[in-house]
C-alpha cells in the first residue's frame, strides 16, 4: 500500500516514517512565469520548452519551442539542450549534455526547474513477527518497519535510518546486512562523528604513500574494506559540510580513488547511514548538503522512540532478562513502572537499566522502584539480592551517550566487524 506524494514542498513536510524514491524523478519550476509547475520523469523522456508538444509547457518568453529533454538512462538523468535560442545551464555553465543528480537547478531562460526525487510513503502490511533478526518489537510502526526492512534487504538501495539515540539504528542497519544477499561480506563501521576531519577522507577512500605527512605505507579506506559487503555511515549528519562533496562523487560513480592517487577503483558496497539529527531540517538550514541527503534517502527509515512505543517495553525487558539473567522474573508492578517511564536514552537506557539489575540481582526478582529524580533519571532499581542481603537501590536512568555506554567498544574506525563477533555483542 502506498500513497503518492510527488510534491515541490517534500522537504519542508513532516517526514512520514517511511518513505521511498521511485526511480526517475520530478522537475519542478522553481522560479519563471510557471512556478510550481512539475512533470515526472519515468521510462519516457520529458521535453520542456514554449511549444504546445512539450511535455511540461513553459509561458516564459526566452525559451525556445523546444529547448531541453531530460532522459532516464540506466540509473542516470540526461539533459540535452535541442539547440535552443537562449541556452541551457547549471551552475551558471552552459552545456549541450549533461548527467544530473537530485537537487540539480537547471536555468532555461529565465526559468529556472529543479530535479527532485520522487518520493512515496510507504506503509507495509505489518509482519507477523515481533522480531525481525536479533531486532525485538510487537509494536505496529516495528512491525511494519521489518516487513520494509524484509524488503530492502533484499536489494542494494541506499537506506538512511533516522531516530533518536539508542531506538536501535546500529541494530537495524546490521539486519538488513545480515538479511542481504552480501550478508557473508564485510559489515564495515564507519563513525563520521568520531573521525578527526582532516583524517576523513583517507579513512574513508584510503591514500598513498607519501600523499601527506604520515602516509607512510598505503591504506585501503573503509569503502574499499567494506567491498562485496555493507558500509554503514554512523552519525552521517555530523561530516562536515566542505567533505560531503567527495562522499557525494563516490556514491555517484560507485568508485572510490584514494587520496594522493588520480585513478578511480570500482567498489561493490551497500550503503546504509544513520543519524540521531533531522537531516531534512539540516538540509533546510543548508547545514547539510541537500543532494547529498536525497542521495542517501533512497529508502528512509524513522524508527520510533521508545516512549511512543510502550507495548514493545515488556517484550523489550523479557528479551534482555533472558540474555542477562535466565530465570530472573519482574513483577507486575515493577514492569508497569517500567512501562510508564520516558526513556530519553531509548532502548539503550532499558537495556542498561536490565543488564545492571541482572547483574546484581541474587534472589530469583528484579524490583524497580519509582522515585522523583530529574527527568531521564527517574528509574531507579531495587535489586533482590536473595533473602539475607539488604536491598540497595542503584540510580538507573542514565544518560545513554557516553563513557557509561557499556556496549560500544572504543571503536578503531573504520571498524570491520566480524559477524561471530557482531553477534557476540548482544
Ligand atoms: N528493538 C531492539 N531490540 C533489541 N535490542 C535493541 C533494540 N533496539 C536497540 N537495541 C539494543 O540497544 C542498544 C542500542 O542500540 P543501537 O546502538 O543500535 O542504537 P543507536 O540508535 O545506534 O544509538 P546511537 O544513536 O546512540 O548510536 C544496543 O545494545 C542494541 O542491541
Ligand atoms: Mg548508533
Amino acid at each position: 500500500m502506498t500513497r503518492d506524494r510527488s510534491n515541490v514542498t517534500a522537504l519542508l513536510d513532516d517526514a512520514p516514517s517511511y518513505s521511498r524514491q521511485n526511480q526517475g524523478g520530478i522537475f519542478v519550476v522553481i522560479k519563471g512565469p510557471d512556478r510550481g509547475e512539475a512533470v515526472r520523469l519515468t521510462g519516457v523522456p520529458v521535453s520542456f520548452g514554449s511549444g504546445p508538444q512539450c511535455s511540461l509547457v513553459l509561458t516564459d518568453k526566452t525559451v525556445s519551442r523546444k529547448h531541453l529533454e531530460a532522459q532516464l538512462t540506466g540509473d542516470e538523468v540526461l539533459m540535452l539542450d535541442c539547440g535552443s535560442t537562449n541556452g541551457s545551464f547549471i551552475q551558471g555553465s552552459r552545456f549541450e549534455k549533461i548527467a544530473i543528480g537530485f537537487g540539480a537547478e537547471v536555468k532555461l531562460g529565465r526559468t529556472v526547474i529543479k530535479f527532485l526525487p520522487d518520493e512515496e510513503i510507504v506503509e507495509p502490511e505489518p509482519s507477523a513477527q515481533a522480531s525481525f533478526g536479533s531486532i525485538v518489537g510487537g509494536d505496529t510502526k516495528m512491525r511494519q518497519m521489518f516487513t520494509l526492512l524484509e524488503d530492502v534487504a533484499a536489494t542494494t538501495a541506499t537506506v538512511l535510518i533516522e531516530g533518536e539515540t539508542g531506538t536501535g539504528k546500529e541494530l537495524i542497519a546490521e539486519e538488513i546486512h545480515n538479511h542481504s544477499p552480501r550478508k557473508d561480506g564485510p559489515f564495515v563501521v564507519f563513525d563520521c562523528g568520531s573521525v578527526p576531519r582532516e583524517l576523513i577522507e583517507s579513512m574513508l577512500f584510503g591514500h598513498v604513500k607519501g600523499s601527506f605527512t604520515g602516509a607512510i605505507t598505503d591504506r585501503r579506506g573503509a569503502f574499499a574494506e567494506a567491498h562485496g559487503g555493507t558500509i554503514f555511515l554512523d552519525e552521517i549528519g555530523e561530516m562536515a559540510l566542505d567533505l560531503q562533496p567527495s562522499l557525494l562523487r563516490v556514491l555517484d560513480k560507485r568508485a572510490v580513488r584514494k587520496v594522493g592517487s588520480n585513478t578511480y577503483e570500482k567498489i561493490d558496497v551497500r550503503v546504509v547511514a544513520a543519524t540521531n539529527r533531522d537531516l531534512r531540517a539540516e538540509v533546510a538550514k543548508k547545514a547539510f548538503r541537500e543532494d547529498l541527503y536525497y542521495r542517501l534517502a533512497v529508502i528512509r527509515v524513522s524508527v520510533p522512540p521508545l516512549r511512543e512505543r510502550g507495548s514493545d517495553i515488556p517484550l523489550l525487558i523479557n528479551h534482555f532478562v533472558t540474555g542477562f539473567g535466565p530465570g530472573l522474573t519482574v513483577s507486575t508492578e515493577d514492569m508497569a513502572r517500567l512501562v510508564r517511564h520516558s526513556w530519553p536514552g531509548n532502548v539503550r537506557e532499558l537495556r542498561n537499566v536490565m543488564e545492571r539489575a541482572c547483574l546484581l540481582a541474587r534472589g530469583s526478582s528484579i524490583t524497580v522502584q519509582g522515585s522523583q529524580g530529574p527527568a531521564g533519571r527517574d528509574v531507579r532499581a531495587r535489586v533482590h539480592r536473595g533473602p539475607d542481603a539488604a536491598p540497595q537501590d542503584e540510580p538507573l536512568g542514565r544518560r545513554a551517550r557516553g563513557p557509561d555506554r557499556p556496549q560500544a567498544p572504543a571503536r578503531a574506525y573504520p571498524e570491520v566487524r566480524p559477524r561471530s563477533a557482531a553477534q557476540a555483542r548482544r
